[in-house]
């Protein structure tokens, strides 16, 4: 009986428990309600009288032991750090974060659905561009201020001189050059200039420009379809207002104002008490661009137009801090959700 004893202590010391699954069957093997060491003290009553009273002490000091290292080891694997022993099956799946779509390509998107409606194309320029496109043949004079250093990023100077795009207008002249008329299409992208970064001014930022050519195109066009653009984007009571502007690559020109949607015209601060908040640029396409680009301007006639994306998506969602839109805080991104 000693024997049997001691050979189940050496068993139960040798055992090898490495998981949850060893230690359940060593529970059974020891410690169930058929185990090995109950099996013995059923045979306690044939242990002549004289030394039962020691191997029953015996029989309990081995159960105790069982129940010893049972104990040790659940505890050692309760507190494991190691995955394979503390996997909890029952506990929810760690949330898994979903992005979402940055605000100014949502309003990106939005434009480009609304013109889409109307027949207008997609159209999409380099970013870095020549003199040519991005200011002479839109009729910029030699000395105008915007090829400054001062608004410009120029990549190289001199006989190839080349610059980050200052406007998306430089897209209207590539279209012009490799269609022909109709054209009705809008050109969405990024724009550069050398400006101090603050709330209300960035080195980059967005524009889609607009361009319609065709045989009597009048300013009337361009009225009606800046008005169906603000009604389909800030709503059907949204009303425009058109102020007499300069832009050399327009004649006439006008920059327009939409009734601001914040306080329903009633005056705030965001559209300085005056009821109304600048949305674009426009004007019919100068003669002078249409012929620099091969089109008789006796034949056809244009309008163009160009807005900035930061502004838009301002009014729509807001956002007072141009720096927002390219700090790439999650805080900020993560409040702007698509139907799409
Ligand atoms: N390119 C102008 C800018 O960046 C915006 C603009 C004004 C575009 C009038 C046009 C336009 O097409 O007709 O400020």
């Amino acid at each position: 009986m000693k024997e049997k004893i001691e050979e189940i202590v050496k068993e139960i010391v040798g055992e090898s428990i490495k998981n949850i699954e060893e230690l359940e069957r060593f529970r059974i093997k020891y410690l169930g309600s058929k185990n090995k060491i109950k099996d013995l003290f059923s045979e306690l009553k044939n242990v002549p009288n004289e030394s039962r009273k020691e191997i029953g002490q015996l029989l309990n000091g081995l159960k105790n032991k069982a129940q010893e290292r049972f104990d040790v080891i659940k505890n050692e694997l309760e507190n494991s750090t190691s995955e394979e022993f503390n996997i909890d099956t029952s506990r929810p799946g760690d949330p898994i974060e979903i992005g979402s779509r940055h605000p100014l390509s949502l309003v990106r998107s939005e434009i480009i659905e609304i013109f889409d409606r109307i027949g207008f194309t997609v159209s999409e320029g380099p970013e870095i561009e020549d003199d040519w496109h991005n200011f002479s043949a839109l009729n910029f004079p030699p000395e105008h201020p915007a090829r400054d250093m001062q608004d410009t990023f120029f990549i190289e100077k001199g006989e190839n001189e080349m610059a980050l795009r200052t406007h998306t207008s430089s897209v209207q002249v590539r279209v012009m050059e490799n269609e022909k008329p109709p054209v009705r299409t809008i050109s969405p992208g990024r724009v550069y200039r050398n400006e101090a970064i603050s709330a209300r001014a960035h080195c980059f930022f967005h524009q889609v420009e607009g361009l319609y050519i065709d045989k009597d195109v009048s300013f009337a066009d361009l009225k009606q379809t800046l008005l169906y653009f603000a009604q389909e984007m800030f709503g059907e009571n949204a009303q425009i207002r058109l102020r007499p502007s300069y832009f050399p690559f327009t004649e006439p020109s006008a920059e327009v104002d939409v009734s601001c949607t914040i306080c329903n015209s009633k005056g705030c601060n965001v559209c300085k008490y005056t009821g109304w908040l600048e949305i674009l640029g426009c004007g019919m396409v100068d003669p002078n661009v249409l012929e620099a680009s091969n089109i008789d301007s006796k034949v056809y006639s244009g309008f163009a137009f160009g807005m900035g994306v930061e502004r838009i998506a301002q009014l729509k969602y807001r956002v007072n801090d141009l720096r927002l839109y390219s700090e790439n805080d999650v805080r900020f991104l993560k409040q702007f959700t698509s139907g799409i």
